[in-house]
């Protein structure tokens, strides 16, 4: 039987989660590559949909493809699930990185997260300026509205490291430009990714492997919720502020119960209670490998936690019966 929320959510739920993650994936590898980032996105929608709707759950997308008049699947609002289950609220992204997919460049994935009903920021499709390190420093070692010296050079001192033996993640983008500067200054090395700031938020998490201490900058909203829900399942901080920089915009936020436009969300403001999250690669990264396709078979790879156990699982897949992707 499916728990109630007030007892967190039914653990079989955790993997079930990672069907729905590898179906996205699988056919969205198939137009790796293709330059066609509306294809690719619209081939992960529906498979992704389609599997959600088997889930026995009561769920409403909070964090989907768009606002309702926008977005035909997966928009914010849409109800998923067979309808038997827990109220869940939903973040999902079948497709992170449609353009690096459409490149076949490193670090695209399918991503979703799972919480208890009303446990999920509602966010607006809106930038938001993020900032965030793994697990394994005191709280607040690095604070959003700190100078990026201040940030850099704390950590150094927390890892006990020099400072130029930290690298930033940041997007490339023209936006950024004074950040990268000032991270510069310090004598750190920036990791500028063209796309995908999931995965780098979540790579700060294992630094020794992926080679990234701290994510900086701005990028998209729900995918800072999405984030900030994988870093409540490995550990790590995150801290968020929406960019509500028109009327328009604070007024779409408005109608999500946001009432401060400069409000900074920790990550637990952002993921409370007990968040399952899962993701699989598209194309290969420095965490996750992406789909291979054999002869007789499908490989996925797929990272799927939780956060009230802490339990972080790795699945690699082989599929063989190919009919159902
Ligand atoms: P899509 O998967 O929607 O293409 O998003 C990719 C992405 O790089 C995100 O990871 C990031 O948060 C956002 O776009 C940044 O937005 P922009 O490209 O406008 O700078």
């Amino acid at each position: 039987m499916a728990s109630t929320a007030s007892s967190g959510l039914d653990r079989i739920l955790t993997l079930e989660l990672v069907r729905v993650t590898e179906r996205a994936a699988v056919a969205a590898a198939r137009l790796r590559g293709r330059g066609d980032e509306k294809a690719a996105d619209q081939v992960a929608v529906d498979a992704m949909r389609s599997e959600l709707n088997r889930l026995p759950i009561n769920g409403v997308v909070v964090i989907g493809e768009g606002e309702r008049d926008e977005a035909p699947m997966l928009y914010i609002g849409e109800e998923v699930g067979t309808g038997d289950g827990p109220s869940v609220d939903i973040a999902l992204d079948p497709l992170e990185g449609t353009t690096i997919c459409a490149k076949n460049l490193p670090n695209s994935l399918a991503v979703i997260a799972i919480a208890e009903k009303g446990s999920l920021l509602y966010a607006p499709d809106v930038y938001m300026d993020k900032i965030a390190v793994g697990p394994g420093y005191a709280s607040g070692v690095v604070d959003i509205d700190a100078p990026a010296i201040e940030n850099i050079e704390n950590l150094a001192k927390a890892k006990g490291v020099p400072v130029n033996e930290i690298t930033a993640c940041i997007l490339d983008r023209p936006r950024h430009a004074r950040l990268i500067e000032a991270v510069r200054a310090t004598g750190a090395a920036i990791r500028l990714i063209g796309d995908g700031d999931v995965a780098g938020v979540i790579h700060t998490t294992n630094p020794d492997d992926t080679g990234i201490d701290i994510y900086m900058g701005t990028g998209g909203a729900p995918e800072g919720v999405l984030a900030a829900a994988a870093l409540r399942c490995i550990g790590g901080q995150m801290q968020g502020r929406l960019l509500l920089n028109t009327e328009d915009k604070i007024a779409r936020a408005a109608k999500m119960g946001i009432s401060d436009p400069n409000r900074v969300y920790a990550m637990e403001d952002m993921a409370r209670g007990d968040v399952l999250f899962a993701a699989t690669g598209v194309t290969d990264g420095n965490m996750l490998s992406g789909v291979k396709f054999g002869r007789d078979s499908i490989q996925t790879h797929t990272i799927v936690m939780r956060s009230s156990s802490g339990t972080v699982r790795e699945i690699k897949a082989r599929h063989q019966d190919l009919d159902k992707f």
